[in-house]
């Protein structure tokens, strides 16, 4: 095995890009040892989301990455290998294709999250109200969320990826396959995560935050449009406003002082909508 290079990675991870005899394929190694379990959720999410789409027969461009092998290197890491996906992450994706394209990606990536929540696991009740409150009460910010209305609902626990984040989706070159890549066990084991997550991307250019590229708010709006039309997602406007504002607190530690304030006005901006969608 050769090493070719290493791609990025921010969460206590290396990931590499090597080639054997054959071909490419990219090796991510767990270099933090209180991340272990964590890594192997990661594996187990892999793994499911690769047989739900199997059983679902899924016919579209939706895909996750295959893995090659999991095992532990000489220097004692554990490590997983997996498929190379040659093509562009997300974020850097919506700058460079035409909008059309664009919205269309983004339109197969809501319906394959609106598919997760129907994929309910029947009778595992989630306690919706205490995992709200624990979450907020942790991420102790000096801001009034009201909760009221937003644990009305009654979820049970979905498939879901974790950490939906637009640098988590890799889109295929010569295909155009939507890869997803990086899942995370989460506080909500309910797709509402996934899309709470790509409505942090929508309200608060997540993915960008670093980027320094500038954004083109026509883009974001033609994505916000598209997760308008889901009457799905509307249905939960105010459980949705609080796991996007328990996202973007979960993150202001992480940023320097110039991203902070734009964050913070975002966040205030939240605060006051009375309906994410119509604002
Ligand atoms: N299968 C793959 N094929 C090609 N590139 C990949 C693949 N997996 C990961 N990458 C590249 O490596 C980068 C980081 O991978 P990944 O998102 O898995 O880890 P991470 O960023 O360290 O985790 P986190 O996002 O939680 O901090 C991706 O953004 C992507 O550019
Ligand atoms: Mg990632």
């Amino acid at each position: 095995m050769k090493v070719i290079r290493t791609l990025n990675g921010n969460s206590g991870c290396n990931i590499l890009l090597c080639k054997n005899d054959h071909s490419y394929f990219v090796r991510k190694l767990c270099m933090d040892s209180t991340y272990e379990s964590r890594f192997f959720k990661q594996i187990h999410k892999l793994i499911n989301f690769s047989d739900f789409l199997k059983k679902e027969n899924h016919k579209s461009r939706i895909c996750v990455p295959e893995i090659l092998d999991v095992g532990r290197d000489i220097e004692g890491y554990i490590y997983y290998d997996m498929q190379y996906v040659n093509g562009l992450l997300f974020n850097k994706y919506i700058n460079r294709m035409p909008v059309g394209d664009v919205v269309a990606t983004f339109s197969i990536i809501l319906d394959f999250v609106s598919l997760e929540m129907k994929n309910e696991i029947m009778f595992d009740i989630i306690d919706l109200d205490k995992i709200v409150k624990n979450k907020l009460s942790q991420l102790n910010q000096n801001i009034d969320i009201n909760t009221e209305h937003c644990t009305d609902v009654l979820l049970t626990k979905t498939i879901s990826h974790g950490d939906l984040t637009f640098e988590n989706i890799l889109i295929e070159n010569e295909t155009n396959k939507i890869f997803l890549i990086d899942p995370m066990d989460c506080y909500l084991d309910n797709a509402l995560d996934d899309v709470s997550k790509l409505c942090t991307e929508i309200f608060a250019f997540w993915s960008n935050r670093n980027s320094g590229t500038k954004i083109n708010p026509g883009i974001y709006l033609a994505l916000r449009n598209a997760m308008m039309n889901n009457s799905e997602f509307q249905k939960y406007n105010n459980l949705l406003k609080c796991l996007v504002l328990i996202d973007l607190l979960r993150t202001v530690p992480y940023l320097h002082k110039k991203g902070s304030i734009e964050l913070a006005n975002t966040i205030h901006k939240i605060v006051e909508m009375d309906n994410l969608w119509l604002n």
